[in-house]
């Protein structure tokens, strides 16, 4: 994995785009699931500097996403579908984009510096594994360039990783 290619002052979207490159051709459907999730999370963190926490909360008993691998400062282990923006995104199965967190009601702050926030489903044959939340301390740091290359890397992970029968419990 050749992360040291990607300059973080490129613009955003020639970021994305050597991600798109290169990323793919890392994912390995031989290794442990969590260690794909692992090193997915760690990509997307150190490619850009507005990101402040990227990782996953994955789907497991009781209506309820638990924390998953992920980089940045430790967060909240536990959130209910429906409750704060990850699962809201994991409740319509949709791309939550939230420019201000401090006016997106019900938002659960893991890191108070944190000022917004994208949260990106992860299915599997159409069926919600979990989420993929990424935070920034700056307002407005994502938009539907994030969203776009963000849900094509998902669309290549889950296409070659075996989320399916991937348990957190
Ligand atoms: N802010 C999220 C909680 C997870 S942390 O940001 C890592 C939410 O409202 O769901």
């Amino acid at each position: 994995m050749n992360q040291t290619l990607i300059d973080k002052e490129l613009p955003e979207e020639q970021i994305y785009k050597s991600l798109l490159e290169y990323l793919p051709a890392t994912f390995d459907s031989n290794e442990p699931v969590t260690t794909a999730l692992a090193n997915f999370s760690a990509a997307i963190f150190n490619a850009f500097n507005k990101i402040s926490w990227a990782g996953f909360y994955i789907l497991g008993e009781g209506e309820t996403l638990y924390l998953g691998p992920f980089q940045g400062k430790p967060a909240c282990t536990k959130i209910k579908i429906g409750k704060g923006v990850c699962g809201k995104a994991a409740s319509i199965m949709e791309t939550v984009i939230v420019p201000d967190v401090h006016k997106f009601p019900g938002h659960i702050a893991c890191d108070s510096g944190s000022n917004s926030e994208i949260v990106l489903p992860v299915t599997k044959n159409n069926l919600l594994i979990g989420v993929f939340d990424l935070d920034s301390y700056l307002l407005n740091a994502f938009t539907f360039v994030d969203k776009y290359y963000l849900e094509e890397l998902l669309k290549k992970f889950s296409e070659i990783i075996n989320l399916s029968n991937y348990k957190i419990l």
